[in-house]
């Protein structure tokens, strides 16, 4: 098997102690990847901001294990937590082709997010971001390759392995995964950056609106895996990819309302394809629908421009540029809270990707 980047095979003898740090953000799909194959292998390809504000801090200190195999102790918000530390840790164990490194290390991870873990907001894209920068890192300090510049390609490679968005985390501004005519270097292994886009785009902001905090009734993967059984996916694996053509052209043109209408068209397809999987469930919630009629009302009243997309969940992200931040600012606080649980918005904007920390 080929990899798209450089396997390290470091002998025992070159392992020392160290100590990295990563703190990498969320993204928010405006083509969202629905549905996968493969070893997390998407179907169609999707293209994202980078955000800022709502980012995962991971620090990892690694030794050589005295034991034989990965070894590990996971800390979230300084405390132990064996759910993730489980999910961590098979991961990492899934992953020893590419890093055998791993299997020799004991690794003291610690994580923590910007927002509070039950706001209800997709935490695994920035907690895999910031895993994959953490490890890529350690392997080439041990390997003491001459650059040390880790190579973003084998991060996002890494990234996507643990969840599907994560790949696109790592690269500044937007991020497209999955291999598309339109998207120079594009790749279903790894996510690249947006050449060509217009300034407007690059100060975005996204206001995610918490509706519910409750977890998800079901989860992303559940949700991929009933794309195979759905009679809508070889049509909406079409359209995703022509979507991809038409955004590419609106980001270069700058077209805030082609841009919106595209974003929103994107949502609510999201939405129906869950509604008429077997079994349907729904993840929108009263307030998500109130929300998107009062933007829709806004918008046609005043001609702000000012639009949403929805992730796999019933919280809205507000989209708008940063022209109408002050319109945005007041619309959300007199119309848009009363809908939120307990007034709850991560207030982010279009971000520049993974930053160290040590
Ligand atoms: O990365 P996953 O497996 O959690 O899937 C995420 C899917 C969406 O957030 C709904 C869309 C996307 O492209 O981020």
């Amino acid at each position: 098997m080929s990899y798209p980047f450089e396997i390290h095979n470091q002998s025992s003898s070159s392992i020392n102690e160290g100590r990295v740090g990563w703190r990498c953000p969320s993204n928010i799909a405006i083509v969202k990847y629905w549905g996968k194959h493969g070893r997390q292998l998407p179907r169609n390809a999707s293209l994202s901001f980078t955000l800022s504000n709502a980012y995962t801090d991971t620090y990892i200190s690694y030794r050589k294990n005295k034991n034989i195999g990965l070894g590990l102790s996971f800390l979230f918000e300084n405390e132990p937590n064996k759910p993730f530390e489980d999910k961590i840790r098979s991961f990492l164990e899934s992953v020893i082709e590419y890093f055998p490194v791993l299997g020799q290390l004991h690794l003291d991870i610690s994580s923590s997010n910007s927002f509070p873990h039950s706001s209800g907001i997709a935490s695994s894209a920035s907690a895999m971001a910031a895993i994959a920068m953490c490890i890529c890192e350690i392997d080439q300090q041990i390997a003491e390759t001459e650059s040390t510049q880790v190579d973003i390609k084998k991060v996002s490679y890494l990234a996507r392995l643990g969840s599907g968005s994560a790949s696109r985390s790592l690269v500044p501004l937007l991020g497209a995964w999955g291999e598309h005519d339109a998207i120079e270097g594009s790749s279903d292994l790894f996510a690249v950056d947006v050449s060509n886009v217009h300034d407007v785009f690059k100060t975005f902001h996204d206001d995610i609106l918490i509706v519910s905090a409750a977890e998800k009734s079901v989860s992303s993967t559940a949700g991929h895996a009933l794309m195979d059984g759905n009679i809508y996916s070889e049509a909406r694996y079409k359209q995703a990819n022509d979507r991809i053509t038409q955004l590419k052209e609106i980001l270069k043109s700058g077209d805030v309302d082609a841009f919106g209408k595209l974003a929103e068209d994107e949502a609510m397809t999201l939405h129906a394809l869950m509604m008429c999987s077997d079994p349907s469930y729904v993840l929108m919630e009263p307030g998500t629908l109130d929300m998107i009629r009062e933007i829709r009302e806004f918008r046609q009243k005043t001609g702000t421009p000012i639009y949403f997309t929805l992730d796999a969940g019933p919280n809205i992200h507000l989209l708008y540029p940063d022209s109408v931040t002050k319109e945005a600012e007041d619309f959300v606080t007199k119309t848009l809270l009363p809908y939120t649980a307990n007034g709850r918005v991560i207030k982010d904007k279009v971000g520049n990707g993974p930053q160290t920390l040590v």
